[in-house]
């Protein structure tokens, strides 16, 4: 059986890590505030935003709720997000995706100010990370990171393979992987022979949103598998990219679901958030 990447305990250890920080930041005068914008009720989404919200209670960062209807404008989210940008004591601006089809999201990813762009998805943090400048990196990609170092998994010089090519996780999770000096390589659904090339990993990252596709014959004994799928299998439950039964025995180590990336992800949003509210002051 492979070893266990455990996100539940790793995230754990982040939040506990930033807590102290936080309040050693409430003594010197520093606080620091989420806004949290959520437009109509995507149950899933109703169910992110809680737990963003409990993990800043936690940590000790004031959260701001936006709940808006689903009607609500694209002119009129803007205009919120502007109002935000202004607001000298709000250090991070998420807006929850998806948003309703009326509102173009590109447009309002590019209306939060860099500065407070806590979830990295503005074109300024993409590009600043693509060419080794400072800048906020995607939540989910940068906790991936994290539970690579924290469990002593080695990157610099491994062969990297990632299966999934979005914007939020597989592009940013290869420069991060080419930034730990991983060799990289990007597989989608175009990629030829496509379990020959999931086979060399030594790191294989699955970020493709279909339940248990990844299965035995993608990965190399010995190989980590890091599985950043939330989908539902044929009985309703919950589970990853990839066939934790039938990959467990071959893997090194491997992520669980739920349990793995995804508390991850949240932490990392925690850290930029308290990143943020360091950067203002300098
Ligand atoms: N929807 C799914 N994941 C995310 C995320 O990390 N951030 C935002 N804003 N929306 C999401």
């Amino acid at each position: 059986m492979a070893k266990l990447i455990d996100g539940k305990k790793i995230s754990q250890q982040i939040k506990d890590e930033l807590k102290e920080k936080v309040a050693q930041l409430k003594e010197q005068g520093i606080s620091i505030c989420l806004a949290v914008i959520q437009v109509g009720n995507n149950p899933a989404s109703t169910v992110y935003v809680g737990n963003k919200k409990k993990a800043c209670a936690y940590v000790g960062i004031e959260s701001l709720a936006y709940e808006l209807p689903e009607e609500t404008t694209e002119q009129e989210l803007l205009s919120l997000v502007e109002e935000l940008n202004q607001k000298k004591e709000v250090n991070g601006i998420l807006v929850q995706l998806p948003l309703p089809g009326h509102i173009d999201e590109d447009k309002v990813i590019q209306a939060i100010s860099p500065a407070k762009d806590v979830d990295g998805f503005h074109p300024q943090s993409v590009g600043a990370l693509s060419i080794g400048q400072k800048g906020f990196v995607s939540c989910t990609p940068a906790g991936i990171i994290q539970l690579l170092k924290r469990s002593d998994i080695e990157i610099d010089g491994k062969e990297c393979v990632i299966i999934g090519r979005s914007n939020i996780v597989g592009k940013p999770m290869a420069l991060l992987l080419l930034r730990e000096n991983g060799t990289v390589t990007i597989c989608h659904s175009h990629t030829a022979d496509l379990k020959e090339v999931a086979r060399r990993a030594d790191i294989l990252v699955v970020a493709i949103g279909k339940a248990k596709f990844v299965d035995a014959d993608y990965v190399k004994e010995g190989a980590v598998v890091i599985d950043v799928g939330m989908d539902r299998d044929e009985n309703g439950k919950l589970c990853g990219d990839v066939d934790f039964e039938a990959v467990k025995d071959k893997a090194g180590a491997i992520t669980p679901v739920p349990g793995g990336v995804g508390p991850m992800t949240i932490a990392m949003l925690m850290h930029n958030c308290v990143e943020s509210a360091m950067m203002s002051q300098d």
